[in-house]
């Protein structure tokens, strides 16, 4: 080795056109090779190092100043790193070349080269080199520092992505111990939330753990909240701790560790990275405890940034070899990460208290509504209960119309709230015409019938009277005899025709179609009643069939008059003011659209607006349509129907589809997916 060479990793190029110009020390000759133009020799060392251990090439050469540009062109063609450094030889009668801006240059020279010259030239032009290979070193060190940087910027907004999005709490913990571990190449880790006890003091949950290299079981229990674990020290100091390895704390370290998990699974924790999670608040809510870090730290290239899921640690050499200490740089970074995942869990704890919030005045609003009319009660939980079934079955649709259809979980929330709310607006009605069984409210009929009883006995004073009358003004006992039985025959006839009255009267008031003509029985009933005079005491004419009772006696169809009926009918306008003002989240604001529309029809024959089509009737409110008229058309205890047989039931279904009333596909898939087995007719019912 030549002296004071023996730390540079090189050789030293001659070239045979100029050897005679120089004088080479003994010493030197082993690192010397002599290469002559067209330089062919030299393409043996491209790719070729000449000791194994060195990490880049470093060449010094001494070359005539004609070669050059040609030996330049050669080198450019090496591997990185190659460095050169050149020392040109001037043997030609042209003069000096001006290449003094060409920063490899060592040296040009124009006279031999003396040995000490030759051996000052060559360690210089090394050490150059050995600068040159230090600045390109530590830029690729800042290189990647700033890449490390910028990596972990991406992480972090990644993170924040993806916590902000998740609303699940337990996907939620499970997705920052996994972003955790991804980050920092941790082969296990666990999270830890506080809590609060009933006597006001804190403890740690055991929250949720993940080991990529062993399946281990866990389940959740509670520590205190104080320095006797790692978890609880780092929640009450909020300190980061990088523990490089938990077996070499020793006493005067601030925390200690139980190896008593460890002994139990057959597993080795060495490395350890404890962060606290910090909410906006700068409240502590938990601990994220990573360890066994396996990341590669020779530089990136053998670094897929997926150690924690691909290195698996099952040997004792495994734990020694491949667990590494925790990077310093994830202390600052786990901390944001930390603080991140503190302000998504208490973002969904609070998402979680509006929504039970939310649940709890949806539901008390419904009860609120059903107990007005113990008939009804528990419809809106059923008709929310049918719309859910109906709902899964169009998720789990493979074909058919539905197969391209999905509801999420927060549009099967916004369905059932609006289901469960979508007879709000009749708390705005009067409760008598919901329950009017028959035309006549009763108490209507009863003034009816008991007008006509005055009229009977008003008839029968009437005839006693005129009996009287006969017997005064009879001049024979025969005349009187014809006379009385006249009366009586008549006295009879009208005696009679007021019950057939009151007989039509109660068939009349039967809220089922009649096959006669109403009209014609309510105009007979007029002229009978009409000609049957009547006054009360104070001899004002009686009026027995007011234009009211004629209203509702001539109504064809049902129990209710059409005023009652658009009363009844304005209740999804009533429902839909009502819901419309409450500040639901944006996910549910289609709310008081579904419920509105509950009584549209296909056919554009239902109300409110008469819309109609797919194109006009979302697909929840025709599912609310369904699921309402199944309900009223099963249920045993209505005032104004009797009860049908489910046969009965799916029969009316299946008409409604077939005359585009109801979404025709939707009662297919009630039908075939037998939905209506789920549903028990006397749920949720309310009891007094
Ligand atoms: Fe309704
Ligand atoms: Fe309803």
């Amino acid at each position: 080795m030549a002296e004071g060479l023996e730390h540079f990793n090189g050789i030293i190029c001659i070239s045979r056109t100029i050897q005679d110009f120089i004088e080479i020390p003994e010493s030197f000759a082993g690192r010397v090779r002599i290469i002559s133009p067209p330089f062919d020799d030299l393409l043996e060392y491209k790719n070729t190092r000449e000791q194994p251990s060195f990490t880049y090439r470093g060449l010094v050469f001494f070359i005539s100043i004609e070669e050059f540009s040609d030996l330049s062109s050669i080198i450019t063609t090496f591997p990185e790193p190659t460095y050169t450094q050149f020392v040109l030889i001037d043997n030609s009668s042209n003069g000096t070349m001006s290449l003094s801006n060409v920063d490899t240059i060592l040296s040009v020279r124009t006279t031999s080269i003396s040995e000490s010259e030759f051996r000052f030239l060559t360690t210089k032009g090394f050490q150059l080199i050995q600068i040159q290979n230090d600045v390109l070193e530590s830029n690729k060190r800042y290189i990647n520092q700033l890449q490390d940087t910028q990596h972990d910027h991406e992480a972090l907004i990644d993170i924040g992505k993806a916590l902000s999005v998740e609303k699940d709490p337990d996907r939620l913990l499970r997705l920052i111990l996994y972003l955790s571990k991804k980050i920092t190449g941790a082969d296990a880790g666990s999270i830890y939330l506080i809590e609060e006890r009933e006597d006001g003091t804190k403890q740690l949950r055991f929250k949720y753990s993940h080991t990529f290299s062993k399946e281990l079981p866990y389940e959740e229990f509670t520590i205190p909240m104080d320095a006797n674990s790692i978890a609880g020290y780092v929640a009450v100091t909020r300190n980061v701790l990088n523990i490089p390895d938990v077996y070499l704390l020793n006493a005067s370290d601030p925390v200690s560790f139980n190896s008593s998990f460890d002994k139990i699974h057959d597993y080795r924790s060495k490395s350890m990275l404890v962060v606290p999670m910090v909410n906006h608040l700068d409240q502590a809510i938990g601990v994220i405890q990573l360890i066994n870090s396996k990341e590669y730290l020779d530089g990136t290239e053998n670094s897929t940034g997926n150690e924690a899921f691909e290195v698996v640690l099952s040997t004792p050499e495994d734990f020694d070899t491949k667990v590494v200490p925790f990077d310093e740089r994830y202390e600052s970074l786990m901390e944001s990460v930390a603080s991140q995942a503190a302000i998504a869990i208490e973002n969904n704890r609070m998402m979680l208290q509006i929504r039970n919030q939310f649940e709890e005045f949806v539901k008390a609003s419904v009860i609120a509504i059903e107990s007005r009319d113990i008939a009804t009660s528990g419809h809106s939980f059923r008709v929310a209960q049918i719309c859910m079934e109906l709902a899964e079955a169009i998720n789990n649709s493979n074909e058919g119309p539905f197969k391209d259809t999905c509801f999420s979980e927060s549009e099967l929330k916004e369905l059932e709230y609006a289901a469960l709310l979508h007879d709000f607006g009749k708390v705005y009605i009067d409760v008598a015409i919901f329950q009017k069984a028959k035309k006549l409210y009763p108490r209507d009929l009863d003034n009816l019938l008991l007008k006509m009883d005055y009229l009977y006995r008003y008839q029968e004073l009437m005839f006693t009277i005129d009996q009287r009358q006969i017997a005064i003004s009879s001049k024979t006992t025969s005349q009187y005899s014809k006379k009385a039985r006249e009366l009586e025959e008549h006295r009879n006839r009208v005696l009679q025709q007021i019950m057939n009255i009151k007989d039509t009267i109660v068939q009349l008031n039967e809220p089922v179609v009649l096959d006669a003509d109403v009209s014609a029985m309510l105009d007979e009933l007029e002229s009978s009643v009409t000609c049957l005079d009547c006054v009360d005491i104070e001899g004002n004419r009686l009026c027995i069939l007011t234009p009211e009772i004629e209203t509702n006696l001539s109504i064809q169809r049902g129990s209710l008059n059409p005023q009652e009926r658009k009363e009844i009918e304005s209740h999804v306008t009533h429902t839909y003011n009502f819901v419309s003002k409450i500040p639901w989240p944006p996910e549910y604001r289609r709310i008081p659209e579904f419920a509105l529309k509950h009584h549209e029809k296909m056919d554009g024959t239902g109300y409110p607006d008469g819309i109609k089509g797919e194109e006009n009737i979302p697909l929840q409110a025709r599912m609310i349509a369904l699921a309402d008229i199944y309900d009223a058309l099963i249920a045993t205890d209505r005032p104004y129907k009797a009860p049908i047989t489910l046969e009965k039931a799916l029969a009316i279904l299946e008409d409604e589809g077939n005359n585009n009333k109801l979404d025709n596909r939707l009662v297919e898939l009630f039908i075939t997916q037998r939905i209506y087995e789920k549903i028990d007719r006397n749920d949720f019912r309310i009891i007094r």
